[in-house]
């Protein structure tokens, strides 16, 4: 099952894919993951990523496309994998179909999670996430029982430093012009399912679910 999830900031591609690849028991690939652990780290990656995030623009394509490819040559992603944020440029997309070649694979769907732009500032401004296993609330659309601690496993809750409202702005801006030629590019191929982000979360899940059943 190899799985592409799209979305704009805040659209819950995270809080879906946690459920995927508890689900079906495959590699969650987050480029937006990767690079923050890079940055907490202090590696090079790390520190050519943090400029670019911290504006809410895009790490260059030729930084991201080199850790994906590394990523997904892993022993674990042979039985599939979910890529989650990568990619977001038409470049990028044409570099996965490379990879995919080269590695014998093909991706079976590209999961595009659609919500209005208009409800994501006020998603990802409310979004709090734990710092020891990265589960993701949402102050009031999916609260935790006790406040700033993880239902999960009791650790304390934090604010991505990406989630003002400036930089939220930002990213909404650049992710918006290039949503739709990257929609257009899977339209293409055939591999694209749209699916409406703007239900609860488990009934987002549920329509994924369905698609997935297919693949099994
Ligand atoms: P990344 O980490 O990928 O962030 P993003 O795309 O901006 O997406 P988010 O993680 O913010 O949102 P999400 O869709 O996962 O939403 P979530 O499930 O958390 O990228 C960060 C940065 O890294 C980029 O800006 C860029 O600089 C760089 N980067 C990453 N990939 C790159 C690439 N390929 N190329 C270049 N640069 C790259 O949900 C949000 C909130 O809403 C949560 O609080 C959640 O609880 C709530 N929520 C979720 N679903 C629902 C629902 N159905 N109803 C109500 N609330 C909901």
């Amino acid at each position: 099952m190899n799985l592409v999830l799209m979305g704009l900031p805040g659209a819950g591609k995270g809080t879906q894919a946690e459920k995927i690849v508890e689900k079906y028991n495959i590699p969650h690939i987050s480029t937006g993951d990767m690079f923050r652990a890079a940055i907490k780290d202090g590696t090079e990656l790390g520190l050519k990523a943090k400029s670019f995030m911290d504006q809410g623009a895009l790490v260059p394509d030729e930084v991201t496309i080199g850790i994906v490819r590394e990523r997904l040559s892993k022993p674990d992603c042979e039985k599939g994998f979910l890529l989650d944020g990568f990619p977001r440029t038409v470049a990028q997309a044409e570099a996965l179909e490379g990879i995919m070649t080269e590695f014998g694979k093909s991706i079976d769907y590209v999961i595009n999670v659609e919500v209005d732009k208009e409800i994501l500032m006020a998603r990802l401004t409310g979004r709090r996430i734990c710092k020891e296993c990265g589960a993701t609330y949402h102050l009031v659309f999916n609260p935790p029982a006790a406040e700033d601690k993880c239902d999960r496993c009791g650790g304390d809750l934090y604010q991505r430093a990406d989630d003002n409202e400036e930089t939220v702005q930002n990213r909404l801006d650049v992710n918006l012009k290039q949503t739709q030629p990257l929609l257009d590019f899977y339209q293409q191929k055939g591999y694209l399912r749209n699916v409406n982000g703007q239900q609860e979360i488990q009934e987002v899940f549920q329509d994924i679910d369905e698609l997935l059943k297919g693949l099994n």
